[in-house]
Order: C-alpha cells, then structure tokens, then sequence
C-alpha cells in the first residue's frame, strides 16, 4: 500500500522515525512530507534514508511530477504524526501553504491524526472545534495519551506509542468499519491484586492481551474508550483512555464511574472472587511460629451489579461478561450468562498453554436469548473483532441521538 507520513514541527517528529520503520519493513511504500517546522526537529536525510524516498517541505520541488497533487491521490492512507495544533488548524480549514496541506486537499483516502501537543494547546476550544470538524468529516483523530510531556509538565498530549499507531493504521487501512463512532464503552483488563501486607498479594495470571486487544479495536472502529487497567504491563492502546487500579475495589470504582453514560461494558478483566479478610500494614514476618491460614472474604462481583443496572439512563445498553473455564466449558458458561444477566459472555478454556499471555486466542460468544457464536483460534484482535460484531448488532436498539455524533 502506498502511505504517506506526514509529520509536522513538534519534538515528537523522532518518533515518526519508528513508525516509519514499522511501515516499511511490513512493505508498504512510504512517502515522508515534513512540514518546514518538523525538519528542524528531524532532517530531510533522516527521512529519505528511512523510507527511500525523496523528501521535501515544499511545494517548488519536482514541479514537472506535480507532486502538491499527486502524493495525496495516489495515497492509500495519509497518516499525520505527530499533528501539531497548526497542521490540525491548517487542515480542519484547508488551508494550503506547503506540501504537507496540499496533500491533505488532494487525499481521497482515509486519513489518520495523532496529535501531541501541550495539555493546555490540546484542550483549548480552537483544537477541540478543528479536532470535531476534522472527525465529522471522515478522518481519524486519535486521542493524545496522558503522560510526561517536554519539560516538567504532564498531562494529556503525547504521541502514542507508534507501535499502537501503526495497528490503528493497519486497521483503517484494512477498510473495517467504523461502527462503533458516537459510541462509549468502557473494557476492563488484567488481573486484580488483593494485598494481604504491603509487599504480597494474591493474585491472577491474566495478561491483559484480551482486553487491550478490545480497547484497540474499539478504537479503530471509531468508539470513544475507557480502558481500566488491572495490573498490566503493556504499551497503552493508542486513543483510549487508560484508568490504572490495583485490587477489585479499585476496579469497581473505576468501571461505575466509567460505566455511567457510557453505552457499553466489557468485563475482560479477571476479577478476584475473594481478598483476604485482614491487610497487614506491615510486611508479615515468618518468625519460627507455625504459618497463619489465610482468611478471605467475598468481593462484589462486579458484572452482575452492572447486569441490575442495566438499560436504565445513564447505565450502560450492552454488557458483556468473560469466564475463563478449565472444564464443561459451555454448561459452564450458560449458567454464568443467566446468573450475572448480561448479554453476552465470552468463554473460554484455560489451562496449561491456553489463553492467558499468548497472542491467541480461541472463544465462544454466549448470547443471551440468542444462539451461540463460535470464534476460531486466532489474534485475539480477531476475537476482540467478533465481539463488537456482536455489540454492534444490540446497538442497533438504542440508535444514536444526533446530539451524540
Ligand atoms: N467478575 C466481576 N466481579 C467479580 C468476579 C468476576 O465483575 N468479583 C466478572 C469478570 O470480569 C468476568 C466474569 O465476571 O467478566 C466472570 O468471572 P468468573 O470469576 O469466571 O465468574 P464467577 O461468577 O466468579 O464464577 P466461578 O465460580 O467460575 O469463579
């Protein structure tokens, strides 16, 4: 496929350098067009070096191929990163002063932003109007992450990780639908820790793949995402919103909160049934006495509580369970479905080699009053996929307000 990667004049054009390579090594052709500003961050050899291609800023070079016109209609996908506050301005109204805009005119392709700026430049009603005017006409903007930004400051703003870049591109490139836009959903991932001292806990083996590869995918069709995060160590999904929390209380507060006003949840996380009755403020020592037993007391469960609350505004319309089983994998699952009264529950089996850290992933989607949905094993992207196939058809019942585009 034919890319072009532009980039404009913010000190994250270095980590354009990284997308870039991601692109080219997967095969696709990348045309690099600079803004003036982001060749002072990043040269014009860096660029040609990387991608093969020549490179400029301007519109004055190579006029005999009409390259201000060209680049954008021969584009498969124009991606922006990072897209400085300006490069989104010049866009949202078509403004057309270097080679970089002028293949933004010219794209008949999709188009993907990834901003990073300063909190404040982010949030400012100038960047969120031409950040809605760009969405409302097709392109993807990709929300900033939140984190450290240059110089002392953090907040919203920086470029995602270009590895999860590149997956929202591959996607939009792949032509999936973007069926999820105007909606929010809330996914839970990882493993719940309940400390019994200050160092130990008891804990889980998820990985959380299963559950970033749901916000990932949501992203890319076009939902707005609240990803809270149990315990995992992965990069953070490109465009969602990331809530970190440690124990299954921590949790529950963080996916209420996130679940009001929200269309759906999805409860991929593994949530610890039982937390030790007691947390030691200090770390327990073995002394020469004989082991204490552990006592635990029950957690809320935390899909069935979202099960009672279900349908009535602002609740969530669609909620969806996950059941890791090792044995009767189905009668299982069905009893589960029924019991915490959720649409739909993804089971699957777990055991040695199965499921949990592995790229793969093979399921069944229960569906309440509805006939099983068998998912063959593959990326869990393909699974997260069938998924919101399956949201998506019971989101048909609560179409979208117009307020909400
Ligand atoms: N879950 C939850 N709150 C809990 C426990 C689980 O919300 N305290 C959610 C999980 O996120 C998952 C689903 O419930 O979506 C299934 O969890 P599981 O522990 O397998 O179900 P249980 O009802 O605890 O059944 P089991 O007897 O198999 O442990």
């Amino acid at each position: 496929m034919r890319v072009v990667l532009g980039v404009s004049g913010g000190i994250a054009a270095y980590k354009a350098c990284e997308l870039l390579r991601l692109f080219t090594e997967s095969g696709h052709e990348v045309r690099v067009v600079p803004t003036r500003e982001a060749l002072r961050f990043v040269g014009e050899p860096t660029w040609a070096a990387l991608s093969g291609n020549p490179v400029t800023a301007e519109v004055w070079d190579d006029v005999h191929e009409v390259p201000h016109v060209r680049i954008g209609q021969r584009a498969d996908l124009v991606v922006v990163a990072p897209a400085t506050a300006d490069v989104l301005a010049k866009a949202a109204h078509g403004l057309a002063g270097d080679l970089l805009t002028n293949t933004l005119l010219t794209a008949r392709c999709p188009v993907v932003f990834a901003p990073a700026m300063h909190t404040e430049m982010w949030q400012h009603p100038a960047t969120r109007d031409n950040v809605a005017t760009l969405r409302s006409r097709g392109s993807v903007v990709i929300d900033p992450a939140v984190g450290r930004l240059t110089g002392a400051d953090s907040g919203p703003g920086r470029l995602p990780d270009p590895a999860e870049i590149f997956q929202v591109c591959l996607r939009v490139l792949a032509g999936r639908e973007r069926d999820l836009a105007g909606r929010r959903v809330v996914v839970s991932a990882g493993g719940t820790r309940e400390a019994l001292d200050p160092v130990r806990f008891l804990g889980n083996r998820s990985s959380g793949l299963q559950g970033y590869a749901l916000a990932r995918t949501a992203v890319a069709r076009g939902a707005q995402v609240t990803l809270v995060a149990a315990n995992v160590s992965l990069p953070d999904p490109a465009g969602a919103e990331v809530v970190r929390v440690e124990s299954a209380a921590e949790l529950r507060e963080a996916v209420l909160e996130a679940a009001s006003g929200a269309d759906v949840v999805v409860m991929a996380a593994a949530v610890a049934d039982f937390r030790p009755a007691e947390r030691h403020d200090s770390k327990i020592k073995k002394n020469d006495a004989e082991p204490e037993p552990i006592r635990l007391v029950k957690n809320p469960d935390i899909l069935a509580e979202l099960g009672t609350l279900r349908g009535v505004a602002p609740n969530p319309k669609v909620i969806v369970g996950f059941a890791a089983e090792t044995h009767d994998v189905l009668a299982n699952g069905q009893a589960k479905l029924a019991r915490k009264g959720c649409d739909l529950l993804v089971v699957n089996e777990v055991g040695p080699h199965l499921a949990f850290g592995t790229p793969d992933n093979a399921a069944t989607v229960l569906v309440a009053g509805g006939e099983p949905v068998e998912i063959p094993r593959g990326p869990k992207e393909d699974v997260a996929d069938v998924v919101w196939d399956q949201v998506a058809l019971r989101l048909l019942r609560h179409p979208l307000m117009p307020a909400d585009t």
